[in-house]
């Protein structure tokens, strides 16, 4: 090659939540069937669509219409649809302009940071939710920046180190949010919001905000929409119908953007990606097409509400599960649909381990080990021992040591034992050595 090709950022796009996926394949073809806890897919982990959303899907189908482009922008009745709600909320005031949809918010995210200045870095929550975080560094070319998520106060965000660090790091351009936050649970109350969006306007930097599990919120938590809180700052809400149709195979997911009027450069930048979405045309219509009508449907609201109550319980049955194991902790979560299982810190050793059946898993499992952080030493081994994948939670730009399990398993049975069987797990790996 007579030049370098590959992008300095290459190095920096990681994805635990899939990488785990070729080693549990391996563990798999040694004869150990896998529980899959990877991965936040409801449709793969058996939850179905209610029969009056797949009509209304249907009948899309048959019209001809929802074969062709959309606007670039994306679909206008759809865009006026969202606008419509995000003004409900009653704080920043948008109109249909201010909506773009992508294909899932996996495009939208790499687009945001792919058309961002070099040197404009994003601080984002740790652990962080890799999709961001990789996207962010890769942009970049350094490590992504991060505040930290305090366990000990329910997952909060350490307001003191995101102050001090965009203070001191003067080419932080923008603060991330996931609020419900994957992997915690988390969900910040208005005035941890309202603290962070002060934060902002202090060190004059804008705000994303990833709200795709805004409609999974339980356990009795109150939170409140960027729209709400934003003031005149400028900031970008991003939502999508992945997790809350839930139809993540569709690839729809929406940017709101507020005060773009207010703040030219700003205006500029959201100008780059309605540009960089016209060299693509569009993105996926059908999607676009049903979402007024099954928001808009007066069986929505209901449906997640159900759905809500779902993920309450099931959450609530792995908390009562694994709260008590020595050696850990664990924060009920109060949204989304994962929990994160937190090592007491020095408790995981490179001795210990799990007994693996199959020998031939055993001698997978011991060869992929080697030189691994410890909480990978642990998944790696709950693995071959158990079938059981989870993520690292070294593998969500986070120091400390745990994993990240989903609450997606419909079978409750099966959900118990994987609990079950992880509890003890724990248990016999910290007693191993
Ligand atoms: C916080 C967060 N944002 C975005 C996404 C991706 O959404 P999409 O399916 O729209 O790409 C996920 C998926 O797990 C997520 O957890």
């Amino acid at each position: 090659m007579r030049r370098q090709i590959v992008h300095e950022g290459a190095d920096q796009l990681t994805y635990e939540i899939r990488g785990i996926v070729a080693i549990a394949k391996q563990v798999r073809a040694c004869g150990v069937d896998i529980y899959w806890e990877n991965i936040g897919d409801p449709v793969q982990k058996g939850e179905k669509l209610p029969d009056w959303m797949k009509a209304i899907v249907s009948e899309l189908v048959t019209d001809d219409t929802t074969y062709g482009y959309t606007e670039t922008q994306g679909l206008s009745g759809a865009r006026e649809f969202i606008a419509g709600q995000v003004n409900r909320r009653g704080g920043a005031q948008v109109t249909s302009n201010d909506i773009i949809f992508f294909n899932g918010l996996g495009d939208a995210v790499a687009r945001m940071f792919g058309f961002l200045r070099r040197e404009a870095r994003v601080i984002g929550p740790s652990p962080a939710y890799s999709t961001h975080s990789s996207a962010e560094a890769a942009h970049s070319g350094y490590d992504h920046l991060t505040y930290t998520l305090n366990p000990q106060d329910n997952w909060m965000p350490d307001l003191d180190d995101l102050d001090k660090k965009i203070q001191y790091n003067d080419s932080i351009s923008g603060m991330l949010i996931i609020n419900p936050d994957n992997p915690t649970g988390s969900v910040y109350p208005r005035e941890v919001l309202e603290k962070m969006i002060a934060i902002a306007r202090r060190h004059q930097v804008f705000v994303i905000c990833d709200e795709i599990y805004a409609s999974i919120v339980y356990n009795g938590a109150r939170t409140a929409s960027l729209a709400e809180v934003i003031g005149e700052r400028p900031g970008i809400a991003l939502r999508g119908i992945s997790k809350e149709f839930p139809w993540p195979g569709a690839r729809c997911g929406w940017i709101e953007v507020y005060n773009q009027e207010r703040h030219p450069m700003f205006k500029r930048y959201v100008n780059s990606l309605i540009n960089a979405k016209m060299l693509e045309v569009c993105s996926t219509s059908l999607p676009q097409y049903a979402i007024p009508r099954i928001m808009g449907d007066p069986r929505y609201p209901a449906h997640l509400e159900q759905r809500c109550r779902m993920y309450e319980r099931r959450v609530n049955s792995a908390y009562d599960i694994l709260k008590d194991v020595p050696g850990i902790t664990v924060v009920r979560p109060r949204g989304a649909f994962y929990m994160t299982v937190l090592f007491d810190p020095g408790v995981l050793k490179a001795t210990q381990h799990l007994d693996i059946p199959s020998a031939q898993a055993r001698a997978l499992i011991e060869q992929k080990v080697q030189g691994v952080k410890p909480d990978k030493r642990f998944v790696y081994y709950l693995l071959g021992a158990t079938g059981i994948c989870v993520v690292p939670l070294t593998g969500f730009c986070c120091e400390r040591e745990g994993f990240r399990l989903t609450m997606l398993e419909s079978d409750e049975t099966r959900a118990h034992m994987i609990w079950n069987t992880i509890a003890r797990s724990i248990t016999r790996y910290l007693e191993s050595a």
